[in-house]
């Protein structure tokens, strides 16, 4: 129990922000059954792994950490009391007969779509012994049934509009995980944001495995009916007093339409930073990854983004090491990276899925040989990444502040590129700017972070167009970047 009577509840979440909203999710599930988030799993009266299968090191974690958790638990028992563990997320999906063999301590086990049954669930642990398994891809939507009330309202949210993947990348888990492509109706979307809004949330970034495949109902009386894409979605979002700051994440390549890239250049609220990944910069693997689009078709991409917005920063994910890949299409893969310029991006060594097409080609790659390649990519995106973070010294940037820094005196938060930014503050005055957008004059750039100082109310006033590619566009509250006082 905590201090307030409540039981204690730890969630552990690995992989995808996906997951990060899942797990608030699943506290807001569990939360009118009386348990409160803590900080750590000893004494708890429920523990859920929320799990990533998407490389083999991440679904390695999950028994490492369960073989932590059975001694736990074991203390629990031994005082008369229980810890119910769970194993939730895409391990749980992938291999949850699998879990139950080998991790017999484990009481539940369920995947990223049935955790709105998880008050069933917990009830039947607690009926009876042994593992309980729900790893269905249910008829009706996990949406339709999660509470309204969200626990612990930060200054930036997320908020999960579309999930599942019907691309079938020919390395990747995600189809077989999570699940059909679907999209929540663009009524319900816009009602959750309201909602984050008026509990204080001043950045949303939407969420979905394909986000910018979104093709949501339109909402009802709508002159068009049908269905929504991203970009449409984007521009209503944009209309809601209050908001500050959108996001999406992850998009596909194939899925960038002329509106959503509009909508860059159109709403300042729409923060100029945008995670494309395109893993491999040869037209040859893309096509044995199931890509479906080349080297150049992502170029051109790129181009019109920035004819759009001039100043967005760029990230991606990058694979070395895919089954036949060779010193050419690496060396492609390094010119692409030099011709886009990222502002900051993800590189993995290719890991072979059970169950995916890749991992049962014929030509898998030495261990040595990816080494050698993430070491030359990852020097760099390193180092365009300094190069961007440098680029920023000297400028005034919007900044939200949600959150102390890792050291003492610190505030920490983030630029529209999504950098890290951190300003040196006495601990009083931090409270009074958690949650507020501030104009931040850049003193210091690092590989990961920038340092800078508050500037003075006089200064604050002329960020918002400084930091915006759509500084020149309509002056409505909904397409200027507010700044707090
Ligand atoms: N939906 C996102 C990707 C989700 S997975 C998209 O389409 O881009 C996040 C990243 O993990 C991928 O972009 C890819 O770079 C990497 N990844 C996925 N499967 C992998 C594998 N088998 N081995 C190595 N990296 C992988
Ligand atoms: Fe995986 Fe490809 Fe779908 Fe992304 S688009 S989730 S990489 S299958
Ligand atoms: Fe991992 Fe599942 Fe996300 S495999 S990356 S947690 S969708």
């Amino acid at each position: 129990m905590t201090e307030s009577g409540k039981k204690r509840l730890f969630i552990k979440t690995y992989g995808c922000q996906m997951n990060v909203y899942d797990s608030s999710r699943m506290a807001d599930v569990l939360a009118p059954l009386g348990y409160e988030a803590v900080d750590g799993p000893r004494g708890a009266d429920m523990v859920i792994l929320n799990t990533c299968h998407i490389r083999e090191k991440a679904s390695e974690k999950v028994f490492s950490e369960l073989g932590r958790l059975r001694a736990f638990k074991q203390e629990r028992q031994a005082e008369g009391r229980d810890m119910v563990l769970a194993v939730a997320g895409c391990v749980a999906q992938a291999e949850g007969e699998e879990i139950l063999r080998r991790a017999p301590q484990v009481d539940l086990v369920f995947g990223p779509q049935t955790y709105h049954r998880l008050p069933e669930m917990v009830a039947r642990a607690a009926r009876s012994a042994g593992g309980h398994l729900d790893i269905d891809f249910p008829v009706e939507s996990k949406f339709d049934f999660l509470p309204e009330e969200t626990t612990g309202t930060a200054a930036a949210a997320f908020l999960s509009v579309q999930e599942g993947c019907d691309k079938f990348c020919s390395f990747c888990v995600v189809p077989y995980t999570r699940g059909a492509e679907f999209s929540r109706p663009v009524a319900a979307v816009l009602a959750e944001a309201r909602r984050l809004v008026a509990a204080g949330v001043q950045e949303i970034t939407l969420l979905g495995q394909n986000v910018n495949a979104y093709h949501g109902e339109a909402p009802e009386g709508g002159k068009d009916g049908g269905t929504w894409g991203l970009g449409r979605l984007l521009y209503a979002l944009a209309e809601i007093e209050g908001l500050t700051r959108l996001r999406y994440t992850t998009s596909h390549p194939r899925d960038m339409d002329d509106e959503l890239i509009a909508a860059h250049g159109e709403l300042a609220t729409l923060m100029p930073y945008l995670h494309l990944p395109v893993q491999s910069g040869s037209d040859r693997i893309l096509a044995a990854m199931n890509r479906q689009h080349t080297a150049e078709d992502y170029l051109r991409i790129v181009e019109r983004l920035r004819r759009a917005c001039p100043d967005i920063a760029l990230s991606s994910d990058f694979i070395v090491g895919f089954p036949g890949e060779s010193d050419a299409d690496h060396a492609a893969t390094l010119r692409l990276v030099t011709e886009v310029g990222y502002a900051q991006a993800y590189s993995f060594k290719y890991s072979p899925r059970p169950g995916t097409p890749a991992a049962v080609e014929e030509q898998q790659l030495p261990e040595t040989v990816k080494t050698e390649r993430l070491a030359g990519l990852q020097q760099l995106l390193g180092a365009q990444a300094a190069a961007f973070n440098e680029s920023c010294v000297g400028r005034t940037l919007p900044v939200l502040f949600e959150k102390p820094g890792r050291r003492p005196g610190q505030l920490a938060g983030r630029s529209p590129y999504m950098q890290s930014v951190h300003v040196a503050l006495p601990e009083v005055a931090q409270q009074r700017l958690i949650g507020k957008l501030m104009a931040v004059e850049i003193e210091a750039a690092f590989p990961n972070s920038l340092a800078g100082r508050l500037c003075l109310e006089a200064e604050r006033q002329s960020v918002a167009a400084a930091a915006s590619c759509s500084g020149s566009a309509s002056s409505s509250s909904a397409t200027t970047t507010r700044i707090s006082a």
